[in-house]
């Protein structure tokens, strides 16, 4: 029992937990997850079946490469790009092999494994499901959470981080909902990043 997964998704996450203990990818799916979760209450025509069970597994391939380039598969000075694709090949061969294994009832397996191949490098949407999808996975870098660890990675400030996101992430959301909660988490974000120097702002007084 957990008061954070649905029943059903319960063994998916234990299958794809173990594929998950690099770059924070385990911390990154269950606040997707819950993301999505919250997408999902907006949306409630869209099948949590497909959603769901492909956030928790979208990110499975990426354990699959080297740890030292991991660390540079991302971001404005990526060393191996190409990683972007191949993590995607790679967790979709993983959760397939791990969704056939478990045989989830109401889970259609090839709906969930075309959503995972190409949920970052595929710019445009299969499906509501695969929108619901891209977008949960997205809105992770917009919480306090994304926004650390892509600090890390890019060796960005916070303020560097949020610009960023607004600039160039904000504008890909595929969803009204995806975009009105990443706006919410933005405006969070710039108010961490700007809180101290902001409460710390002396004016000039007029002579
Ligand atoms: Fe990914
Ligand atoms: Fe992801």
């Amino acid at each position: 029992m957990t008061g954070f997964l649905i029943e059903r998704d319960i063994p998916i996450w234990l299958a794809a937990k173990p594929w998950l203990d690099v770059r924070s990818n385990d911390e990154h799916t269950l606040i997707s997850y819950r993301l999505g979760r919250a997408l999902l209450r907006v949306h409630p025509e869209v099948d949590d079946r497909i959603v769901l069970p492909a956030i928790l597994m979208h990110d499975v391939g990426w354990k699959v490469f080297p740890e030292e380039q991991l660390a540079q598969a991302v971001g404005p000075n990526a060393k191996y790009p190409e990683l972007q694709r191949s993590h995607e090949i790679e967790s979709a061969r993983i959760a397939r092999a791990e969704l056939e294994r478990l045989v989830i009832p109401g889970v259609d397996i090839d709906r969930v494994i075309a959503i995972i191949d190409g949920h970052d490098t595929r710019k445009e949407k299969l499906s509501p499901e695969d929108a619901l999808m891209k977008d949960a996975d997205k809105l992770w870098r917009f919480t306090s959470h994304g926004v650390a660890t892509i600090g890390v990675w890019f060796g960005s400030s916070a303020k560097e981080t949020v610009a960023m996101l607004e600039s160039y992430v904000l504008p890909t959301l595929l969803t009204v909902a995806g975009k009105t909660m990443a706006e919410a988490l933005l405006a969070d974000g710039v108010a961490a990043a700007w809180m101290d120097e902001t409460l710390n702002l002396r004016g000039v007084l007029a002579p």
